[in-house]
């Protein structure tokens, strides 16, 4: 295809590694649907290397392999660790077109493949007594022309009825080298999950509705990101697996189909050095923000089930979501002439420690007072 730009790892992920020295990565001319770039994103090379594969998966020759490989990945590990950005930043950077479908228990497979709805004017209710002459005769002529609508449907047979709207995994299918990031797989009821493996089989898929058949274009991934590993568990590596409300344990044959990236949150220096280039704030701050987290994410994953508990477990976490946003409202309070001390309690409290139990606001401040002991 035209205008695809070959690029080196380097250049498009910023990873300067001699294992990816031979690895090509397609770059596609951006669409309306291509997310925006994260700048500064981290990538790690064993995550980014599986991406590779995973996307190598539809763009190797025909016959390479004998065998059919999967091109569904499911990205799964705690909250705000950065999964979804992951597939966002993916994209970004690659050009592909990314449709989002955000996953919960009342999605049913209408809402993933598509539905039939009525395209006609329909009327607001009429306008109350207390209206305006100017919008009681904007509801008058909108009337008119629904009478005059229906009136040409009756006599000529043309005018609104009922039009099929695809859902996200019909959208996805038709469009060439775009990923379709099913967010939150493992809240999906197994049921309505495992209406999608002939999706992730990458088999044509027949529409019953419309009698349509579909063939998914070129060049399609698939990515899933989830809590747990789909059975149940957090994996052994951040929290209970009981803390993500609603995830429910998946048929063995979905989670078949994917490959695997297990992840956590970045490193204590790889966060330091992201809060210094995304949030402003110097060294010293971030340093200190850094090591409380990870503070207190020992403790957090120190409650997962696989492990047992060791030490006083919390049933919250500092996510590199939180994280950003604690220096973030520091640095905005800061700037309005907060003292920097007590900017970073607040700032900290309004990004996550109101959410907190009393008993744990006083651990999380502790560890944060013998933090800033320690570095003062
Ligand atoms: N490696 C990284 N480099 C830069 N920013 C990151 C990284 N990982 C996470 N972030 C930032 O952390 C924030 C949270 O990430 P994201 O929303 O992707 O988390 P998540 O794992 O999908 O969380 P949840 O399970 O709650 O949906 C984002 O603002 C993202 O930019
Ligand atoms: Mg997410």
């Amino acid at each position: 295809m035209d205008n695809i730009v070959k690029k080196s790892v380097a250049d498009v992920f910023g990873i300067e590694d001699p294992a990816f020295k031979n690895t090509v990565v397609k770059v596609f001319p951006a669409t309306p649907d291509t997310p925006e770039n994260i700048k500064d994103f981290v990538f790690r090379s064993d995550v980014l290397r599986r991406l590779m594969v995973w996307a190598a998966s539809v763009s190797l020759p025909a016959g390479f392999f004998g065998a059919t490989m999967k091109r569904n990945l499911m990205i799964y590990g705690p909250t705000g660790c950065g999964k979804t950005a992951l597939a966002q930043v993916f994209c970004a950077r690659t050009g592909r077109s990314l449709i989002r479908a955000q996953c919960s228990e009342d999605t049913e497979p209408s809402s993933l493949f598509g539905t039939w709805r009525l395209c006609r004017p329909i009327l607001k209710e009429d306008p109350s007594e207390e209206a305006g002459l100017i919008e009681k005769g904007v509801a008058g002529i909108a009337r008119a022309i629904e009478k005059l609508a229906i009136a040409v449907k009756k006599t000529t047979g043309v005018g609104p009825e009922m039009t099929w709207v695809d859902g996200p995994v019909l959208r996805w299918a038709r469009m060439p080298n775009s990923v379709l990031l099913l967010d939150e797989f493992d809240q999906l009821p197994p049921s309505v999950a495992m209406s999608l493996n002939a999706v992730l089989d990458g088999d044509d898929i027949l529409v019953p509705e419309t009698g349509e058949r579909v063939k998914p274009a070129p060049g399609n991934l698939l990515a899933a990101t989830a809590n747990t590993n789909g059975r149940g568990s957090a994996g052994g590596n951040g929290g209970s697996a009981s803390l993500y409300k609603g995830a429910k344990r998946q048929n063995v044959a979905t989670m078949d189909r994917f490959f695997v990236i297990h992840t956590s949150y970045l490193s204590e220096a790889e966060e330091r050095q992201l809060l210094m280039k995304q949030t402003r704030v110097n060294e010293a701050v971030s340093t200190a923000m850094a090591t409380l987290a990870s503070k207190i994410r020992t403790q957090f994953l120190g409650i997962n089930e696989d492990a047992g508990a060791a030490g006083t477990p919390l049933e919250f976490t500092i996510t590199t979501r939180n994280l950003l946003n604690w220096a973030m409202s520091y640095t905005l309070m800061v700037s309005t002439g907060m003292q920097s001390k007590l900017a970073l309690k607040e700032a900290l409290r309004m990004t996550l420690l109101d959410f907190a139990t009393p008993d744990e606001r006083k651990a999380v401040e502790d560890t944060w007072e013998s933090v800033v002991g320690a570095n003062a």
